[in-house]
Parts: structure tokens; C-alpha cells; sequence
């Protein structure tokens, strides 16, 4: 009976330095206090369910948001700006079949189909042709802009 006891005490003993010795290095390595460690904690649980992005609404202060947000509101980008960033790659050298800018032949028959199917096809795709030219950020009225771009370089 007294070795057991002897030997819970020993054991007590150990656990309590391990224990202490365990809150020392968190200590160091956790800039949290200890109420705030646990992966449990609700700081961790608020850290890990935190949205990705925030809307920012116009007017509001943002922080560095705001910028994003102001170029935005500069308006649409030309359509041959939109051109040269996303379609130039294809259709300025004909790559994967597509009609080449300037190349009046190839666009006759595709321009006579009418500037609603030509818009629909650069919106949605035609075969090869990526919707919105993989320009997934780009507005319906950006690539309507492209598409005047180069269809009249094209007539
Ligand atoms: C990955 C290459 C690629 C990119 C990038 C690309 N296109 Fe195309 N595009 C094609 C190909 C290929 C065709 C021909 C498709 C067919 O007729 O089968 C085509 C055809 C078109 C046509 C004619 C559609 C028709 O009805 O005949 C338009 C308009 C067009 N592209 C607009 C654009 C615009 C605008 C962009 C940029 C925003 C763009 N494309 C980017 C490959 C591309």
C-alpha cells in the first residue's frame, strides 16, 4: 500500500514538472494566451471559418480593399485592350484554328452570320474557342468591345 502510494506520488510529481515544462514551450511558441491555444479555442475556430474575401460597398472605408475597388469603377477596358491581353494569343497568330485577325476571307463567312452569333459564340464558345477567350473576369460588354475590335480590323 505504501509503495503504491509512493509510486502515485512519483507519478503525480512527473506529471506535474511534464506539465509545466509542456506550458513553458507552448508559451514560447504561442504568441496566444492560454485560453486562446486550443485548436478548440474560438479564436482558432474564428481564424479557420473566416470568409476568404469581404465585399467592400462604395463609400465605405475599406482599407486596402478600397483600391481594388476603385479600379473597378474606372470603367471598361477598351476593346483593344481586351483583345491584346486575351485573344491576341489565338487570333493574332491563328493558333488552335482561329480566324486570324486582319484576315478578311477567313471572317467574310463568320461576320456574315450577324455581330449576335459572333458576340454569343465569343461569349459561350465555338469549339476551340474558349468562352469569353478564357477572359473569365472579363464583362459581356469587354468582349463585345474585342469583337468590334477585330472584326473590323478584319472587313
Ligand atoms: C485558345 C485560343 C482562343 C482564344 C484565347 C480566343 N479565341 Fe476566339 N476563336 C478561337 C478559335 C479556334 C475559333 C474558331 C472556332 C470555330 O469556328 O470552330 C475562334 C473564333 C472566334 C470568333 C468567331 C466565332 C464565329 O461564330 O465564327 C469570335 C468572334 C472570337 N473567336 C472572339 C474571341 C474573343 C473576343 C476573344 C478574346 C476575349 C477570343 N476569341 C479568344 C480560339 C480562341
Amino acid at each position: 500500500m505504501k509503495k503504491m502510494l509512493t509510486a502515485s506520488l512519483v507519478l503525480v510529481a512527473a506529471l506535474v514538472s511534464a506539465s509545466s515544462v509542456a506550458a513553458k514551450s507552448t508559451k514560447e511558441i504561442s504568441p496566444y494566451p492560454l485560453g486562446e491555444r486550443s485548436v478548440f479555442s474560438e479564436r482558432a475556430i474564428a481564424e479557420r471559418v473566416k470568409p476568404v474575401g469581404s465585399v467592400c460597398v462604395e463609400g465605405e472605408e475599406c482599407g486596402s480593399a478600397a483600391a481594388a475597388g476603385e479600379e473597378v469603377a474606372s470603367g471598361p477596358r477598351s476593346g483593344e485592350a481586351v483583345y491584346n491581353a486575351s485573344c491576341a494569343a489565338c487570333h493574332a497568330t491563328g493558333a488552335a484554328g482561329a480566324p486570324k485577325t486582319g484576315d478578311t476571307a477567313a471572317w467574310a463567312p463568320r461576320i456574315a452570320q450577324g455581330d449576335a452569333t459572333l458576340l454569343d459564340h465569343a461569349i459561350n464558345g465555338l469549339n476551340a474557342m474558349p468562352p469569353k477567350g478564357m477572359c473569365m473576369e472579363c464583362s459581356d460588354d469587354e468582349i463585345k468591345a474585342a469583337v468590334e475590335y477585330m472584326v473590323e480590323k478584319s472587313q
